[in-house]
């Protein structure tokens, strides 16, 4: 019987093997050694979202336990559940059983945004770790690697996961359109990769949601599927802001969230890109702005409110405004 399934790209293209994850050569390159010896240190995956860090992870798994993997595998998400439970809970349950495999001499326990773990959990979790060195292995991924405490990260082996380059991007995004029928001129996918920042959940994204509108990817259909992912009314806030209406600033940048669906991070970092792309501006102006977005965006990856931060940020702006027009 067949059946028409929707899928998600992201998942449908993920590797399966340590072979197959693209454009992290050292990193696997190590990990495979992992594989081939049986043995690893406790892991640390570092780095933005989108460049492999939970794939690879999963590849290991599946590489070193074969079909078993998913008897041999804890999959937790720190931030399900901030602070300790989670640490003295599952991971306990899970480390305190035999291992399964006859070939591997060690079960794996993947925490996935471990940078959300409270400091005491993570202390916690330090010593979970010591205790159960004899048969687990911890491979812990986050974004920052700053936000992990010293004792943990001294602990494990670090791999700094880098946004992909543009000729990977570029290949992946080809050999997927070959996949899906998809005709993608060069131009289009050298857009995507610029869209993508090197995130590869974000470049397959944009591919999946162009192709819902044609087979041919032209740029137009591309831009179109960018330019609603990010939203050019982020720079009408800003300039409304410079010229001293903070209320509707405000009120503007609730609004666009919900709209687009867009976090707090997401919508400073495309302020700053749309700052500096801007015709508007000069670059004193750009410079003065620029340097805001750096601090709140910094702000926010530490974890403060959303709102309070973008407020404040809009009201940064307003008295830059001031400061050039200070008659208003
Ligand atoms: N290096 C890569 N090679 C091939 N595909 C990749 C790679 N990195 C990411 N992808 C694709 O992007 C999707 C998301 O990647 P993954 O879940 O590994 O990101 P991540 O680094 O764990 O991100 P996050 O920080 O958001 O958890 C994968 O399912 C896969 O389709
Ligand atoms: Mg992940």
């Amino acid at each position: 019987m067949s059946e028409v399934k929707f899928e998600v790209w992201t998942e449908k293209y993920r590797p399966v093997t340590l072979s197959e994850v693209r454009g992290q050569d050292e990193i696997i390159d190590r990990l495979k050694a992992f594989v081939s010896s049986k043995s690893m240190p406790h892991l640390l995956f570092a780095g933005m979202q989108g460049t492999g860090k939970t794939t690879s992870f999963l590849a290991l798994a599946k590489d070193l336990y074969g079909d078993e993997w998913k008897d041999n595998v804890l999959e937790l998400n720190a931030s399900d559940d901030r602070g300790i439970n989670i640490v003295r809970t599952s991971i306990k349950d899970f480390a305190r059983t035999k291992t399964v495999s006859e070939k591997v001499p060690f079960k794996l326990i993947f925490l996935d945004e471990a940078d959300a773990l409270t400091k005491d959990a993570q202390h916690a979790l330090r010593r979970t770790m010591e205790d159960y060195t004899s048969n687990v292995r911890f491979c812990l991924s986050c974004n920052y690697s700053s936000k992990i405490i010293p004792p943990i990260q001294s602990r494990c082996a670090i791999f700094r996961f880098r946004p992909l380059k543009r000729e990977v991007i570029v290949q992946l995004l080809k050999d997927i359109a070959i996949r899906e029928k998809l005709i993608i001129p060069e131009e289009s996918s050298t857009y995507i990769y610029d869209a993508s920042e090197g995130d590869c959940r974000k470049a397959e994204n944009i591919l999946q949601a162009c192709s819902a509108i044609a087979e041919n990817v032209t740029l137009d259909v591309v831009r179109e599927v960018v330019s609603f992912a990010e939203p050019t009314e982020l720079y009408e806030i800003i300039k409304l802001a410079l010229a001293g209406n903070f209320k509707s600033a405000k009120d503007k940048m609730s609004d666009i969230l919900v709209k687009y669906g867009l976090s707090g991070m997401d919508a400073i970092r495309q302020i700053q890109k749309q700052i500096w792309n801007s015709p508007d501006f000069d670059d004193k102006l750009k410079v003065k702005l620029i340097k805001f977005c750096g601090e709140y965006e910094y702000r926010l990856t530490e974890g403060a409110n959303e709102f309070v931060q973008l407020n404040a940020f809009l009201a940064e702006v307003v008295l830059i405004g001031n400061e050039l027009s200070p008659t208003k």
